[in-house]
């Protein structure tokens, strides 16, 4: 085969290889086969000293021809595939602005938050401002100072979850002990009570613990929104005027409320308070155990022993104070037959509210 030949033969057979290069890495490998330094093109022109010098003319020229060829063929391929994996990145990395966006489902309040802060409101409305206490509580302030005896029965192992020192460093509260879980926001009135001069108006909303197995109407963990008022000249009235706006604002304004005389060691009289029922408007069914009423709180004047632990002056002041657990309002309100529900998380019945 002449060299004219074999140089076509090879011009040939890269066309062809350049022409099938599916992507740039492939090219570049047909490149150095033929035209890199050990290519076989390249190989042909190094050997081109050693011919005859009749034949040199010629087989430079058509060397240099197909030399020439290949390059312009390289470079056109080239340029396609660039194109080709250009188009390629912008079509994978294109955004369809047009796309409805991805919708997040929106959160709301767990029903207990959201009936808490609407009773926070309306207090608010009338001037009171928020109290905290800690829920691990000394039994100085959730029993003593609310002249609740040691041998009062509502501090009984049975009611009350008490917190003990179970490393045994401290022998003054082992066996027994003085720190508990509060079993009422109440003791928050003591703490308000010592570092606030009157007049005081107060709200202590926050969560109580007792010793209770969770059934339709008791929850071992519950909510309860405390008040406090002390100020001179407080009477029965302005609290009997108080809930019943309170339980209007709360239940709606067709409701009506009742006092029940009760006991409770910290406020003398104190009294219990029912809401007329709200199915039945108070003509009495089910719902109400046929009473037409349902109770909602507890409440009575401050006992003049609890301001002695506070050293607040009975002769001047007087008070009253209330405590409501907002789990019952939220049955109340809602016609919930079973407390449980909201500490279940059960999204079925929670996005209902
Ligand atoms: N602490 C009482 C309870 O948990 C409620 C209450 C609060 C009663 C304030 C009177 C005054 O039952």
């Amino acid at each position: 085969m002449s060299i004219t030949e074999q140089l076509h033969q090879q011009r040939d057979a890269a066309l062809t290889q350049i022409a099938s290069a599916g992507d740039l890495a492939t090219l570049e490998s047909v490149r150095v086969a033929y035209l890199g330094k050990k290519g076989s093109l390249t190989a042909v022109l190094r050997g081109l000293g050693s011919l005859p010098p009749e034949e040199r003319p010629l087989a430079g020229k058509v060397s240099n021809e197909v030399r020439v060829a290949l390059e312009a063929a390289l470079e056109a391929r080239r340029a396609e595939l660039s194109s080709v994996a250009l188009k390629a990145r912008i079509g994978a990395e294109a955004l369809d602005v047009t796309l409805p966006g991805r919708s997040r489902p929106v959160g709301s309040r767990h029903l207990i938050e959201q009936i808490r802060a609407e009773v926070v409101d309306v207090f608010l409305g009338l001037g009171y401002q928020i109290a905290e206490g800690p829920e691990v509580e000394l039994d100085y302030y959730n029993f003593t100072a609310l002249n609740t005896p040691p041998d009062h029965p509502a501090r009984s192992l049975q009611d009350t979850f008490y917190v003990r020192d179970l490393s045994g460093e401290r022998s003054d509260i082992a066996g027994e002990s003085d720190v508990l879980l509060r079993t009422h926001t109440s003791p928050v009135q003591v703490r308000v009570m010592e570092s606030q001069k009157p007049p005081i108006y107060a709200l202590a909303p926050g969560k109580v613990y007792r010793r209770d197995i969770a059934d339709p109407s008791h929850l071992p963990q519950f909510t309860q929104i405390e008040g406090l008022v002390v100020d001179e000249g407080i009477t029965f009235a302005d609290l009997k005027g108080t809930l019943d706006h309170a339980c209007k604002a709360i239940f709606g304004p067709d409701r009506r409320t009742r006092f029940r005389p009760h006991f409770f060691p910290f406020t003398e009289p104190s009294a219990e308070v029912d809401v007329s029922c709200g199915i039945c408007a108070g003509s009495g069914c089910r719902f109400c155990k046929g009473t037409g009423w349902l109770e909602i709180l507890g409440c009575g004047m401050v006992d003049p022993n609890v301001f002695g632990y506070v050293g607040i002056d009975p002769e001047r002041y007087s008070g009253f104070a209330f405590g409501m657990g907002v789990e019952r309002i939220a049955a109340l309100k809602y016609d919930l037959p079973d407390l449980r529900v909201l500490l279940e998380g059960d999204m079925r019945f929670l996005r209902q509210f």
